[in-house]
């Protein structure tokens, strides 16, 4: 097996961070410039880059961005999936348009008719009858969790051990290295301790989730059909029936976050493997750029919500936001899921996945390198630890930012983006098997100085 030499990783990172300086100086100076922005940045999470400053984007469209600095890019972060329809798909520029400049009136408080479209789309896909909007998918997962609290009376939440469900509060919790939970590295400003409002198990655990669920108190599990934040570790054969079982014997509600195991198929990995959770929370990609998020309920968990006439749904009930379910959103939206994320978008896009997982694999080979790649249908990810993680801890254990950043930086030196957050590469419709290639190349040149 090779091992990685840590001088050599400092100074080929170096030499990179200077590359990256000399051909990005737009950049450079947009950044400098920005100092009226609390980080420089629109959003803090966009100093997370190994560069010293993010690449300024100038445009994008399909699976290309172009800088401020006039360079292209092979986009697979997409935006962390938020872009999985392609930048900018013309579908969507199109219903915007008509919603925004034509008919006009993005923020009205009445319902358009695109709503009930995307509704009924969305219940045909995720098999769930009762769909409502928020903006994000964080905002999806919150009003569902509170619903579900309010419905049960029970007092907390379960999630996975390293998942990741947008900054949900309950959440930001983790099984500590003494098995004990404990709130999550990051976890600012919490508004009291997480282990009062949640419980924890790891994925693939199912005498964990029996345990914590055995107390009686947990109103939701909140999870990914896979675990797509810290890596992608896929479900063991039966862990999910598992969950099901358990989550009814114990009377708790289960959400499936869809948002990124969008990828597996046009109604995600909920379609694509059977499942039937009680909750569909989901948001990204489906706007097709434009935000939104969207949570679909079973029609026995609505009635029950329903016939609760204690429960305020209409004013102040804890849930809704003024800009949520607004027309520019759901006109994208509808235009993204009868139009671009169709059925027939999918097999395309996980086949030039499929390339891309083969690909990495050959290359981990051919390095004798003791990493792994895992695919959620249009998503690939490489992890640095073989055989592939089984829990969100064991992956979280063999993170390597040092060499993260050495990689993120080679491909976007040489036009590459992957996701910063991750080594996760995704494909919309318009990611060629070209890009793959390339992408490839650059990669295996990268190993190839580094080992
Ligand atoms: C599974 C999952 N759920 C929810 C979210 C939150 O999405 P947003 O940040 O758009 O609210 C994310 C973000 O990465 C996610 O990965």
């Amino acid at each position: 097996m090779s091992t990685i030499d840590r001088t050599r990783l400092a100074t080929l990172t170096a030499r990179e961070q200077a590359a990256f300086a000399a051909r990005t100086p737009r950049s450079a100076a947009a950044y400098a410039a920005a100092g009226a922005l609390f980080g420089r940045v629109p959003m803090t999470w966009m100093n997370k880059t190994a560069a010293g400053y993010p690449v300024y984007a100038a445009g994008a469209r399909g699976a290309r961005v172009t800088d401020v600095d006039g360079h292209e890019y092979a986009d697979f972060c997409l935006g962390d999936t938020g872009a999985m329809a392609g930048h900018s798909p013309a579908p969507v520029v199109a219903a915007v348009t008509r919603r925004l400049a034509e008919a006009g009136g993005a923020t009205t408080m009445l319902p358009t008719e695109d709503a009930a479209a995307v509704g009924a789309e969305l219940s045909r896909r995720f098999g769930l009858p009762l769909w409502s909007f928020a903006l994000t998918a964080t905002d999806a997962n919150r009003w569902a969790i509170r619903l579900l609290r309010a419905v049960t009376g029970r007092p907390r939440i379960l999630v996975n051990s390293y998942c990741y469900h947008g900054s949900v509060d309950e959440s930001l919790i983790v099984v500590g290295p003494d098995g004990r939970p404990r709130s999550r590295e990051g976890n600012v400003g919490a508004p009291c301790d997480v282990t009062l409002t949640s419980r924890v198990a790891e994925f693939n655990d199912l005498d964990g989730l029996d345990r914590e669920l055995a107390h009686g108190d947990v109103a939701a599990v909140l999870m990914e059909p896979a675990l797509t934040n810290i890596g992608i570790v896929l479900p063991e054969p039966g862990y999910l029936d598992g969950v099901r079982e358990l989550t009814r014997r114990h009377g708790t509600f289960l959400i499936n976050d869809e948002t990124h195991t969008f990828s597996a198929g046009p109604g995600g990995a909920t379609a694509a493997w059977g499942l039937q959770p009680d909750v569909v929370t989901i948001g990204k990609a489906i706007g097709g750029g434009i935000p939104i998020g969207a949570y679909g309920l079973s029609a026995s968990l609505a009635a029950a919500l329903t016939d609760r006439p204690d429960l305020d749904l209409v004013d102040m009930g804890g849930v809704g936001g003024t800009l949520a379910g607004n027309p520019v959103s759901l006109a994208a939206t509808r235009a993204t899921l009868e139009e671009v994320l169709t059925d027939a978008a999918f097999p395309q896009m996980i086949a030039v996945a499929a390339a891309f997982e083969d690909g990495i694999r050959k290359i981990i080979e051919r390095y004798r390198l003791p990493w792994s790649v895992s695919r959620l249908g249009a998503r690939v990810e490489y992890r640095f630890a073989a055989p592939a993680p089984r829990t969100g801890t064991e992956s979280a254990a063999c993170a390597d930012p040092e060499l993260e950043d050495f990689l993120h930086l080679y491909l976007v030196n040489r036009g590459i983006l992957l996701t910063p957050f991750h080594n996760m590469a995704l494909m919309c419709p318009q990611t060629s098997t070209d890009d793959v290639t390339r992408h490839h190349e650059i990669f295996d040149a990268a190993l190839g100085e580094l080992t």
